[in-house]
């Protein structure tokens, strides 16, 4: 079959990376016949250097008008270190998630066994454990009114849900959470604030229609001290976009590596397939990068086109290039291969 995949591979590492994840898809193409027609399109600080805006519509149109977008990263330094600046490159992914519609974000935590030792927890802590969190995407402190007073001695970011907004992403968590081990975590900090207990009135309320999985409540500082310490205690996460955001970070390193995690953001329209990890500038054109996410991506993005037995021989092969060790050097220090060297071990892997 044909597809259509935009691609934005944003800034830093994003090209490189997502060039890895082309090669493996091309692959899966000659192996299983299939063409997938990549699309690239400009976000971030380049789509700023290039257009003056971080998601210009031209390349909303092209994500408009494919099957899946596959995304890099996005941030510059140049940005982060400068507080005035008044356009910002993650105002692009910020809306392209709202004008997509991407209200969920899923971001699976699985030990890779050949990796146990990276892990900076101990062995029993962390063997077997597998959770995914689910973030809400496109609401609360992200989205809401933000601003500063005329005299700039004050400013505020509020943080805003509706009913509807929690109900879809509970929604979207329950079914996950139906699919898998059958427990779901809400996180909150309904303690504090009032649009943790507008989610967890709605979670009590839909609970009763989810009988068959069991829900517990946790306050958001428990939840980011027990994920480290319990992980295995998990199944399903859902939670609010910052907490969100924070978790699934704290969440990635018990792999060994923030350059392992995929993610999918899923929602409206054409849905995202990025890695967790941001853009990694001091990295960046030193073909040293972690591939690993943004490959693990596009076997979520397979996935999603139901092409679920293509989706399993991408992550055989990234396990075995894990079980072989040939993984760059966040993994190997004295013996890490290259970015595109690891991508082209993957890719022929899948060939074979
Ligand atoms: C992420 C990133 C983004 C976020 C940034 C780059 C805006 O950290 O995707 O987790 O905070 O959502
Ligand atoms: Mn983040």
């Amino acid at each position: 079959m044909d597809f259509k995949i935009a691609t934005l591979p944003g800034d830093g590492i994003g090209p490189e990376i997502v060039d890895q994840a082309i090669k493996v898809m091309n692959a899966v193409g000659e192996k299983y016949g299939h063409q997938f027609d990549f699309e690239f399109a400009p976000t971030g600080a380049a789509a700023i250097d290039a257009v003056g805006e971080p998601y210009p519509d031209s390349t909303h149109e092209v994500c408009m008008n494919a099957d899946a977008v596959l995304f890099g990263a996005i941030g510059d330094p140049k940005y982060d270190n400068d507080p005035k600046a008044k356009v910002r490159p993650e105002q692009g992914l910020l809306l392209m998630r709202k004008k997509l519609g991407l209200y969920a974000n899923i971001r699976p935590v699985a030990t890779f066994p050949s990796l146990i030792d990276k892990s900076p927890l101990k062995n029993d802590r962390v063997e077997g454990a597998d959770f995914v969190v689910v973030r809400e995407l496109t609401g609360g402190i992200y989205f809401g009114d933000k601003g500063r007073s005329e005299d700039l001695n004050r400013a505020f970011d509020n943080c805003v849900y509706t009913k509807e907004e929690v109900e879809r992403i509970l929604k979207l968590a329950y079914d996950y959470a139906g699919k898998r081990n059958k427990r779901l975590t809400v996180v909150d900090k309904a303690n504090v604030l009032s649009t943790s207990r507008l989610w967890r009135e709605v979670a009590q309320e839909m609970e009763k229609d989810y009988a068959d999985i069991e829900t517990d409540y946790m306050f958001v500082d428990n939840a980011a001290m027990q994920l480290i310490q319990w992980p295995k205690k998990f199944d399903v996460m859902v939670t609010e976009n910052m907490f969100g955001d924070i978790l699934s970070d704290e969440a990635s390193v018990i792999t060994g590596s923030l350059g392992l995690l995929p993610s999918a953001s899923v929602g409206v329209h054409t849905s995202v397939f990025e890695p967790i990890h941001g853009s990694y500038p001091q990295a960046a054109g030193k073909n040293i990068a972690n591939p690993v996410a943004t490959i693990l991506s596009a076997a979520m993005l397979l996935e999603s086109l139901n092409l679920l037995e293509e989706a399993k021989a991408v992550r055989d092969a990234v396990n075995a290039s894990l079980d072989a060790d040939f993984v760059t050097e966040d993994i190997n220090k004295e013996a890490g291969k290259s970015t595109s060297e690891v991508g082209d071990w993957i890719a022929a892997k899948v060939k074979a």
